[in-house]
């Protein structure tokens, strides 16, 4: 009787503690950095950055086939660094890209400083 409920109460016990536990990490992380929050002038690069922002801006019209896809078509990073002098001057100098809205001013910086970082 008396080890039957001991062995019932103690992992009640252990639980119980481990939950508190938790509850505190928990309250600790409860903020997830913002995407692209650790993103600067210094270390943008193709994959932490500029690919996924060509993709949703972009690849939408220059995929194969879409409606941009006869002056540029968007199909991974040589795809943009064999165009970028095209690329650099439709979204940063003329600013006719991307058609019919525009980047953020940080997106902008964003990608300039990749093309002068060289494209890495
Ligand atoms: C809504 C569709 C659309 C979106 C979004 C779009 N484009 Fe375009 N893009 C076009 C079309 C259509 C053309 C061809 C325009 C023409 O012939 O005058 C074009 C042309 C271009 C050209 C060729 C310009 C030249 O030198 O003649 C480049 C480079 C380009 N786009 C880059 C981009 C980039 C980079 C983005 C994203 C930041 C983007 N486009 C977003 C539709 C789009």
């Amino acid at each position: 009787m008396k080890r039957n409920r001991l062995t019932f109460i103690l992992p009640l016990l252990l639980l119980a503690a481990s939950l508190t536990g938790c509850g505190k990490d928990q309250a600790e992380n409860v903020e997830p950095k913002p995407e692209g929050g650790d993103i600067t002038a210094g270390n943008v690069s193709y994959s932490n950055y500029v690919g996924k922002l060509l993709e949703s801006r972009c690849n939408s019209c220059h995929n194969v086939g879409g409606s941009g896809s006869s002056k540029w078509t968007f199909s991974g990073i040589e795809s943009v660094k064999s165009n970028s002098d095209r690329i650099k001057n439709a979204v940063l100098v003329t600013m006719t890209m991307p058609m019919g809205s525009s980047l953020s001013a940080k997106e902008k910086e964003l990608l300039d400083a990749w093309f002068k970082r060289n494209m890495p």
